[in-house]
């Protein structure tokens, strides 16, 4: 499979960033996770991490035009406020796992709202660096029944 990684404003900072909430493992260090999880799994996987919304569109757009077979997406804040990544995700019809790191719906009552939800085949939430691998196996799951 390829596997489109895509990580939404603030995701850069981690390990810098809240680390109470979001752990000490840098952005880095979850990108290395998930490439050994991809290799061992016999996947392709591609990253891309932006503090821009348009950004984050265009890179949606382009994983379809790339021929990914499935995209992990943690818009950050712009879960709580983003159609344009909505309305994205529901444009290229691949399928799209929502990953956050933090349990949202146990914060602010703002973080429990996600637009992106709606167009996403599953919600991986409060599961720490390990979630993203969750959402890659969901993807798998999902290829797996597809080709059946
Ligand atoms: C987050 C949760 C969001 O509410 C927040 O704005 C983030 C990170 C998470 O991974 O837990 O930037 O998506």
């Amino acid at each position: 499979m390829k596997i489109f990684v895509i990580n939404g404003p603030n995701l850069n900072m981690l390990g810098i960033r809240e680390p109470a909430i979001y752990g000490s493992g840098t952005y880095k260090s979850l990108v290395e996770m998930i490439e050994k999880n991809c290799r061992e799994n016999g996947d392709e996987c591609e990253f891309f991490q932006s503090n821009h919304e348009g950004a984050l569109v265009d890179e949606i757009q382009r994983a379809y035009f790339d021929g990914a077979d499935g995209i992990v997406i943690n818009p950050g804040a712009y879960t709580h406020t983003s159609i344009a990544l909505l309305d994205a995700v529901k444009a290229v019809k691949l399928p799209v796992v929502e990953v956050h790191i933090s349990d949202v719906d146990a914060r602010e009552s703002f973080r429990k709202t996600s637009y992106i939800r709606a167009a996403c085949i599953a919600t991986v939430s409060g599961e720490g660096f390990p979630g993203y691998l969750h959402a890659c196996d969901i993807l798998r799951e999902n290829h797996k029944k597809g080709e059946a």
